[in-house]
């Protein structure tokens, strides 16, 4: 399969050396950019800010906030068989951009913020046979909100993730999931490593593509 793979923050930039960002390391999706490579997929890899080598044999494109990330989607899509949207992507943006750094006795003590654009929401009406595959990164009740974005999102696939254990979530090399698909029951995984979790999360895919093809 064609794969496009999003991994990482994305920053929002106040002025240009501050901005607004999240915990995201991008180990998740670069585990899952290295084992689709190696499983032989055609990975392209679109990167937030983050400190990690490009996987081999992956295809990576750099960006920045989530507008770029949306642009890097809508172009790379048309050659991709199924989206994996592991990214954490800022909700909301500063109003504005100083291009300049700003003094401190220039800044407000309040920020004007917007809402960025929902990348899956926005790429959906040229979803057609692709497969979707989001993320939540939930504390509290971790299911029933992942199962409210699978659904609202039109998702084939969401990996929930409760960031409140030990070793799941932001920063960890290991990671604790569960696999949500429409119609089929919850799959629990143990703690595992987040390589062992992307060969889990791209058996799950392959057997999906399986299924839509006999039902072509
Ligand atoms: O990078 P690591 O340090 O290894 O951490 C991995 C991780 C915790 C970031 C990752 O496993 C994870 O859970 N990523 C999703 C983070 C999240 O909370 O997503 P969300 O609930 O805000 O969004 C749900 C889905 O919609 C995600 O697939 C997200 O990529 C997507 N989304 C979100 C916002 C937005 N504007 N556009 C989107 O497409």
């Amino acid at each position: 399969m064609r794969l496009l793979i999003t991994a990482g923050p994305t920053r929002e930039h106040i002025d240009p050396v501050r901005f607004i960002s999240n915990r995201s390391t991008g180990k998740m999706g670069f585990a899952l950019a290295e084992r689709a490579a190696a499983r032989g997929h055609t990975v392209t890899l679109i990167a937030g800010p983050v400190a990690l080598a490009t996987p081999a044999a992956v295809r990576r494109l750099d960006v920045v906030s989530a507008a770029e990330m949306l642009d890097a989607v809508r172009a790379e899509l048309p050659a991709a068989d199924a989206l994996i949207m592991c990214a954490a992507v800022a909700d909301w943006r500063p109003r504005s951009i100083h291009p300049v750094k700003l003094k401190k006795r220039e800044m407000s003590a309040t920020l004007e913020l917007e809402p960025n654009p929902d990348i899956l929401l926005t790429v959906k009406p040229a979803k057609e046979g692709r497969l979707f595959v989001g993320f939540a990164a939930e504390t509290g009740d971790p299911l029933a909100e992942a199962r409210r974005k699978l659904e609202s999102k039109g998702l084939d696939l969401m990996v929930a993730n409760d960031v409140s254990q030990p070793g799941a979530g932001f920063a960890t090399d290991t990671n604790r999931v569960t696999l949500l698909a429409p119609g089929a029951p919850a799959e629990r995984l143990p703690l595992m490593s987040k390589r062992d979790v992307a060969d889990r999360i791209l058996d799950r895919l392959q057997t999906l593509a399986e299924t839509e093809k006999k039902r072509d």
